[in-house]
């Protein structure tokens, strides 16, 4: 059983929740406004390549996935956040958490618009949200999922401290699994900020 927001509900149903900052980016939630932005990115078959059917999707299909991503995320007070580029204000993906399957527990996700691959951005954000993984959600060991071809996604992982720890079938996908344990975490003197909010109640949120 994962020590993850039992507590969340803190008053008439909003859920207490984080929004995070690093040197360059702003993790917050998604806005009905990021649509445009996110399908602009999700609509690039370089980026899609690896996530899901693999395929680039029509603005229908990611508006229905950042409806997804919020619910879940008003639910469980933690989830993806939509990645914000501090100088300019610009979408630039999301990164943060997946719960898709018990056995795994909660993974660790990103995107990232093709334009910003290769300046250490997704890293950036995916160290603080292992830092919050472990400060705030208290788990005990975080879990990342990526298809074996996705060589950058990979070295990533690796970049973080986290190991390949085997194979796994997932939503009919063969993937590479890695872990890293809170043992073996050290957090960097990167900036860090993690700023409290309340959500709304999920329903209030996706209609
Ligand atoms: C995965 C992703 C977030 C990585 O971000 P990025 O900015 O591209 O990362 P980088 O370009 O800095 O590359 C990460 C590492 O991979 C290395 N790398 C780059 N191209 C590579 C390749 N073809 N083969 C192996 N390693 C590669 C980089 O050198 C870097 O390692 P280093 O810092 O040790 O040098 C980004 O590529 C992305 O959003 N991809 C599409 C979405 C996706 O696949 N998400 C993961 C789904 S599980």
């Amino acid at each position: 059983m994962l020590p993850l927001f039992q507590t969340a509900r803190a008053r008439a149903g909003a859920t207490r929740a984080h929004e995070l900052e690093t040197a360059r980016l702003r993790l917050r939630l998604f806005t009905p406004e990021d649509i445009g932005e996110l399908s602009r990115i999700t609509r690039d078959p370089d980026v899609m390549r690896y996530i899901g059917e693999g395929r680039p999707l029509t603005r229908d299909e990611t508006e229905y996935n950042m409806k997804t991503i919020v619910r879940a995320f008003c639910r469980r007070g933690y989830g993806r956040w939509a990645m914000v580029h501090k100088a300019g204000g610009r979408l630039l993906g999301y990164c943060g958490f997946t719960r898709l399957d018990e056995e795994v527990g909660v993974e660790l996700a990103y995107m990232l618009s093709r334009p910003y691959w290769g300046m250490g951005l997704a890293a950036e954000a995916a160290r603080a949200c292992v830092r919050y993984a472990f400060d705030t959600l208290k788990l005990e060991s975080l879990a990342a999922l990526t298809m074996p071809g996705n060589a950058r996604s990979r070295r990533l992982l690796e970049n973080l401290g986290m190991s390949h720890v085997g194979d796994r079938r997932l939503r009919g996908y063969e993937c590479v699994e890695y872990r890293i344990r809170r043992q073996d975490f050290r957090p960097d003197g990167a900036l860090y900020l993690a700023k409290p909010l309340l959500l709304p109640p999920p329903d209030e949120e996706t209609t």
